[in-house]
């Protein structure tokens, strides 16, 4: 089972120590109701090699270990590794083994990066960070602190998995709760927000609670689905969108903006846009299901399968 007690030695010290009056009773109560594979995958970390690796973490998510593995015990890990499918967020290289992710998630992490408030010594929470994919790279510019924050224990277990292979880094950590169980901390300096919004059920409670993580003039990062229109456009879809049954709200970008400015945020500006595309999300070898060219309309790439306007995404920044 994945233990959280370094974690908490970690902030014990920190300005996340308010955070040791709440996460362990909710840690505790979530091993209790945890999902039927948890103890399976959970335990696949312990089949990961100890030996100690070359990290880069600044242009990819890489590890080389110092010995050269076999190319038997390297068909040891994928097999486990593949246990562990769907990966969706990557990709990594580790330990010569490339994880091919279904999303370039690194293409994300390009459009985003050069907008922010340079990461270095700054304090992080990633709410909704999958495998942890986009933690690392924060970790690669230099962030003091990288905490994600997501409720898929599948997604906590990849985690684990890199992490190991990654020599046990604890410079980022994730936490497996959802944002709204989280207590205000008012502590992160930089919070991301990429790809949640629009499976939440209440948008604006969404951003209050993102603003409650934040420093004073902190800095969020919100990156979600769009849709081409004015203040007062925003699509609710009656029933799935690109297959999906969880999207609830997809917002025009100054309709996103009024939001933002509702809760209270300053500085609100949108500095990246972007449709995306069968190079980013597409079927690979690590994972059965099906992907992005299966959402859309097959006579008009422009629409879903639904009709409705295919993903386009957008990168907006603000201050608390
Ligand atoms: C589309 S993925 C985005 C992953 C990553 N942030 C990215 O941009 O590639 C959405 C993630 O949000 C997580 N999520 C869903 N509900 C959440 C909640 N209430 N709080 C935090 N994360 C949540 C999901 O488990 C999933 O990993």
């Amino acid at each position: 089972m994945i233990d959280f007690r370094p974690f908490y030695q970690q902030i014990a010290t920190t300005n996340l120590s308010a955070w040791l009056e709440t996460l362990p009773a909710q840690l505790k109560q979530w091993e209790k109701t945890t999902h039927g594979d948890y103890a399976k995958w959970a335990k696949i970390a312990d089949f990961m090699p100890n030996s100690t690796a070359c990290i880069n973490l600044k242009d990819k998510v890489e590890s080389i270990p110092t010995e050269p593995l076999s190319a038997g015990e390297q068909q040891r890990i994928v097999h486990h590794l593949k246990q562990l499918m769907p990966w969706r967020k990557g990709p990594y290289h580790l330990h010569g083994i490339h994880i091919d992710t279904e999303w370039r998630s690194d293409f994300k992490w390009d459009r985003v990066l050069p907008h922010l408030a340079p990461l270095k010594d700054r304090t992080i929470l990633d709410v909704g960070c999958g495998s942890g994919y986009h933690m690392w790279r924060m970790v690669g510019e230099g962030a003091k602190m990288v905490v994600g924050i997501d409720p898929t224990e599948l997604f906590l277990c990849q985690f684990e998995v890199v992490r190991k292979l990654l020599g046990n880094d604890r410079r980022a950590n994730l936490i497996p709760l959802g944002i709204e169980e989280m207590q205000p901390l008012a502590a992160f300096d930089t919070v991301f927000s990429m790809g949640v919004l629009y499976h939440r059920k209440s948008p604006l409670d969404h951003l209050s609670q993102l603003k409650a993580q934040l420093v004073k003039g902190g800095e969020l990062v919100l990156e979600t689905l769009v849709i081409d229109g004015d203040v007062n456009d925003v699509l609710v879809p009656a029933d799935r969108y690109a297959k999906m049954k969880n999207v609830y709200f997809i917002p025009s970008v100054p309709a996103l903006i009024n939001w933002l400015e509702k809760v209270g945020f300053k500085n609100v500006r949108c500095v990246e846009q972007a449709i995306t595309t069968l190079e980013e999300q597409r079927k690979t070898d690590w994972l059965e299901n099906e992907s992005l060219v299966d959402f859309l309309d097959p006579n008009d790439h422009s629409k879903t399968i639904e009709g409705l306007p295919a993903p386009k995404r957008a990168v907006i920044l603000a201050n608390s």
